[in-house]
């Protein structure tokens, strides 16, 4: 008989085909954010390899990338920049227009987020092609800041996002992959 092994963070997320259009597996993560041991596992493994640097923010993509970048923060004890789409912010932003698996979008942040230098951690749930995690990448670099690394939740490898973003040299983490 195959021995009870604790759930990993993969197994509390849930697919949907054909969400938002057909032929997309949709990689649910509200599933994984609803368990408590999932939200505490997530968070843990996600700051893991950065267990010896020193940041001075955690910054976040809107969605999903606020709920995990708020527990990120508060675990490190660092404040938390969001990284929003476009027309939400209320101050003066930066922006940033990007391509997505599906359609296009524009991201901003707000001019004052950061002070130039800040040591930022980058959060999202999901890496795809990379073009939101670039964006945001971009616009912190603006901000004068250093991103030390992103961590995200879900690589889906076969659209090449951790590809292109370890070409520029960016260190990527991520938790778990489906292809
Ligand atoms: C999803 C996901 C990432 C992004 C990844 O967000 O949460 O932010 O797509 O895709 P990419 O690597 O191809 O850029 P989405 O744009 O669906 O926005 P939402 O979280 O506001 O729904
Ligand atoms: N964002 C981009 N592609 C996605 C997918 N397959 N599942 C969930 N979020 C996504």
């Amino acid at each position: 008989p195959k021995p009870l092994q604790a759930k990993t963070v993969r197994d509390y997320i849930r697919t949907i085909p054909d969400f938002p259009h057909e032929g997309i597996m949709f990689r649910d993560v509200t599933t994984l954010f609803a368990d408590a041991r999932g939200m505490r596992l997530c968070v843990d493994q996600l700051l893991a390899p950065f267990a010896g640097d020193r940041f001075d923010a955690v910054a976040g993509l809107e969605a999903r990338g606020f709920i995990l970048g708020g527990a990120v923060a508060h675990q490190l004890g660092t404040g938390f920049v969001p990284i929003r789409k476009k027309g939400k912010l209320p101050g003066k932003t930066f922006e940033q227009d990007y391509a997505l698996e599906y359609g296009t979008a524009t991201v901003e942040v707000h001019v004052d987020a950061l002070q130039p230098g800040a040591r930022v951690l980058l959060v999202d749930d999901l890496l795809a092609t990379g073009g939101t995690a670039k964006a945001g990448i971009a616009l912190l670099e603006r901000l004068g800041a250093e991103v030390i690394g992103c961590a995200f939740v879900v690589d889906l490898p076969e659209l090449g996002g951790r590809a292109a973003l370890e070409q520029m040299g960016m260190p990527i983490h991520t938790l778990c992959s489906f292809d």
